[in-house]
């Protein structure tokens, strides 16, 4: 376990298996559909990158990159793109993934938008949820696990771009954020 962090939450292998078991039932639910899979960086980055390898049949990828405003503070809910889609979504069945839902802000504006861009249907799977803190109603369709209000890292989860690459889910430790 790396010196910054308190805890871990999930070990690789919880997480793998917990991958593995949201890729199954996507993979069941969209029999017969063709599926773009749309990744939100950074932070969804291996999740993305390992859920996909669970869903037992061809999906296409894509990625945004978005940032929040006053994601800090009192926030507006808007969101800035940093990168758009490649495509069009018209008519696609759209599969956001996220890392986290926190507010919920990132979330409920990006569904909004896409399907305003006519996606014939648009679910979220998120690895990770912390209801606590959730300032607009929204809830991922395929859910990882539910997490309570602490600063967690780790896979594809960052604190100041740093811890993204731990293979676990962890907890950081106050210090390393209060300092
Ligand atoms: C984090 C996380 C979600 C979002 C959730 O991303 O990856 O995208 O915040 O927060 P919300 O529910 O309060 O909107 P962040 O903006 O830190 O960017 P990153 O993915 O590049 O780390
Ligand atoms: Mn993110
Ligand atoms: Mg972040």
């Amino acid at each position: 376990m790396h010196t910054d962090v308190q805890e871990i939450l999930f070990t690789e292998e919880e997480v793998a298996a917990k991958v593995r078991e949201l890729g199954e039932l996507i993979t069941r639910e969209y029999q017969g559909k063709e599926l773009l899979v749309i990744g939100i960086l950074k932070g969804a980055a291996m999740f993305m990158g390992d859920l996909v390898k669970r869903i037992g049949m061809v999906v296409e990828m894509d990625f945004m990159a978005v940032s929040s405003y006053g994601k800090s503070s009192e926030s507006s809910g808007v969101v800035r793109i940093i990168k758009d889609l490649d495509k069009s979504i018209e008519g696609r069945h759209v599969l956001i993934v996220e890392d986290i839902i926190d507010t919920g802000l990132t979330l409920h504006y990006l569904k909004n938008l896409l399907e305003q861009r006519n996606a014939a249907s648009v679910k979220v799977a998120a690895l990770l949820d912390k209801p606590e803190r959730r300032q607009v109603e929204i809830s991922p369709d395929y859910l990882g696990f539910s997490v309570p209000d602490h600063f967690i890292v780790g896979y594809g989860l960052d604190f100041a771009e740093r811890y993204r690459n731990l293979p676990y889910v962890g907890v950081l430790k106050p210090e390393v954020y209060q300092s």
